[in-house]
């Protein structure tokens, strides 16, 4: 299966910043076979502007979060439906950034998975992963895990197997510390294992946390790392297509 590569441009640029960027991805991508599947994730204010860029590109594009509610009076909310309306292919649920800052719970997170799998046909991309802490003290698997089983034993799979996950060690994001190919890869593997308890074969599991340029080639060489989830270094045309292309 081809690799998948999103760049997750959170909330660091501005509206119009978010269209240079599309912009520039398509100017200056490489003439040469995309054998991953490339997206970008904007704000939820560049996103339309973006999409109407990105159309006809080899680049898909999705949303950083959504609601579990249907449409209707939620202030503040963005529905799954209005995602599909603007041609979204992914949409990411339970990033390490909405725990800690809104203080989703995995629970939350499962409701607007269901939601995502019941209502639309976005490819989910799950969030999980450990802090320092909890590596440190030798409970990264068993707080996975937890996380895990909390979002996905009462799921029921859609037969394409469309959801990806996404491990994120808290302590890679943003810091600079990148997993090793080796902690990783593990970390997959036992992710993996996991998954096939439950029948969830075809899932993809993406790698993410400080990925650049330098390291992506070697975390995307590993058998169980089927991608890529980056963030800062999505932020320049040239270094998401270095790590793309790595
Ligand atoms: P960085 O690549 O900036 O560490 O962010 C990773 C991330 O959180 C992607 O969702």
């Amino acid at each position: 299966m081809k690799k998948l590569i999103i760049g997750n441009w959170k909330m660091a640029l501005g509206y119009e910043e978010s269209l240079r960027l599309a912009e520039n991805l398509v100017l200056s991508q490489p003439y040469k076979p995309l054998s991953a599947e490339v997206a970008v994730c904007p704000s939820f204010v560049a996103l339309p502007s973006v999409a109407n860029i990105l159309e006809g590109t080899a680049i898909f594009w999705g949303a950083q979060d959504a609601t579990q509610f249907e449409p209707g009076p939620v202030t503040g909310g963005t529905s799954l439906e209005s995602l599909v309306e603007l041609d979204c292919r992914y949409v990411i649920l339970g990033h390490s950034e909405r725990r800690q800052l809104f203080g989703e719970t995995d629970e939350l997170v499962r409701d607007k998975l269901r939601a995502t799998l019941e209502r639309t046909n976005l490819i989910p991309v799950v969030c999980v992963g450990e802090t320092l802490a909890e590596r440190e003290a030798g409970r990264a698997e068993e707080t996975v895990l937890g996380q895990l089983k909390a979002i996905l034993t009462s799921i029921v799979m859609p037969a394409d197997h469309r959801v990806v996950l996404a491990y994120e060690p808290i302590w890679a994001i943003g810091t600079g510390k990148t997993s090793t190919p080796e902690q990783a890869e593990a970390m997959h593997s036992f992710i993996r294992q996991f998954l096939g308890t439950l029948g969830f074969n075809g899932v993809r599991i993406l790698y993410g946390g400080s990925v650049k340029p330098e390291n992506a080639g070697k975390l995307l060489s590993r058998p169980n790392i089927d991608g890529l989830l980056v963030g800062g270094a999505s932020l320049s045309a040239s270094s998401f297509w270095s790590i793309v292309f790595a």
